[in-house]
């Protein structure tokens, strides 16, 4: 069977977007792939974090990924910083990883550019090796991510055959290079209030994204205020109607029908009554998943589903780093 591994960092409360682009593809691909998911906390201390709100958080998406469907059964759930193997192969990348290679990342630069009054953490630009290490640990074929990670992927297999080319014998192989898997709709779910730039869960605007945790009532204001046009046609063309094409791609994600069905479904409608039915389909796929997180953060079920993830997560991840040890030298035997 082959193997996934995919991380969300706990910077803040998921929005659709993580949803749609990374969680919604988790569900749906766990039962023909060995699955391993990971809350990435160390990632998300590249940039400052309130303490208590970061372990406020971690336990929030753990609990998220089980209450949209993960079967911890099928799939490892657990946190990076309990698996210490993701950050000793962190290091090892980083040795073979050149700078230049991570001042081209697009994800430094834009956050390099946000963080700059705080100054810049070392580890914001080291953050893709540990991206790397996360996934080469798993000895993965397959990264189900958003659009905005393409550019990590690629780096992760340069770095793979890197990797291989310098330790390896000849003709074989230590690391496997993984293939990234990007959904053909919603790779990039866009803000609601500028449908040029994408939805993200640390936008100082609540209005300009939907939150996994957003109440009801906060669900049908957001979406009765998200930017459209003047037109009044409903139809699919990103270049011209970016607000509506954005909506119409949430509600196909949401309600499981074709974007093409949508907008043949509205021909005659106003963005009225297609922002209220876009707003009640959200609303009926997020509240029970609210709810089931909501219990899952008052039992002791998540903290078993954690533990058992960690040591499953471990046995695979320690094997690999031993291996990279081996390869590069380190320690005094194999
Ligand atoms: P992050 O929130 O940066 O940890 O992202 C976690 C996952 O969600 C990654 O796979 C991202 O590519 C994906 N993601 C984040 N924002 C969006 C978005 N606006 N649309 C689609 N996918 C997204
Ligand atoms: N960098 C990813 C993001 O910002 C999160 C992440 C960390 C990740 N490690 C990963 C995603 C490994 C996929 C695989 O969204």
């Amino acid at each position: 069977m082959k193997t996934i591994f995919s991380g969300i960092q706990p910077s803040g409360i998921p929005t659709i977007g993580n949803y749609i682009g990374a969680m919604q593809q988790f569900t749906k691909l766990q039962d023909d792939y060995q699955c391993f998911f990971c809350v990435v906390d160390e990632h998300a201390i590249t940039v400052p974090q309130d303490r208590l709100k970061l372990r406020e958080q971690i336990l929030q998406l753990a609990a998220l990924y089980v209450a949209v469907g993960i079967d911890p059964k099928k799939a490892a759930i657990f946190i990076q910083s309990e698996v210490p193997a993701h950050a000793e192969a962190g290091w090892i990348v980083q040795c073979n990883t050149y700078v230049g290679e991570l001042e081209r990342m697009t994800q430094f630069k834009d956050k390099s550019q946000k963080n700059n009054t705080a100054g810049v953490s070392a580890a914001l630009l080291t953050y893709p090796p540990l991206m790397v290490a996360d996934i080469i640990l798993y000895n993965t074929d397959l990264v189900p991510v958003g659009e905005d990670q393409k550019q990590h992927l690629e780096l992760t297999r340069d770095f793979v055959d890197r990797f291989n080319n310098r330790y390896a014998a000849k003709n074989q192989t230590i690391l496997v290079k993984p293939e990234v898997h990007i959904p053909e709709q919603g790779a990039r779910i866009m803000s609601l209030q500028d449908p040029t730039k994408k939805m993200s869960k640390s936008d100082n605007n609540q209005k300009n994204f939907i939150s996994m945790m957003d109440t009801p009532d906060m669900i049908r204001k957001k979406i009765k205020s998200a930017v459209t046009d003047s037109s009044g046609i409903i139809e699919y063309n990103v270049a011209e109607k970016p607000g509506i094409s954005n909506l119409l791609t949430i509600y196909s994600a949401f309600s499981g029908q074709p974007i093409d069905t949508l907008v043949s479904q509205y021909a005659t409608a106003g963005y009225g009554q297609f922002k209220t039915d876009l707003a009640e389909a959200i609303v009926n796929v997020i509240e029970p998943i609210q709810q089931r997180q909501a219990e899952l953060l008052e039992s002791g079920e998540l903290d078993l589903i954690l533990d058992e993830g960690a040591e499953q997560a471990a046995r695979v991840a320690n094997k690999t780093l031993q291996k990279m040890k081996n390869a590069v030298g380190l320690g005094r035997k194999p």
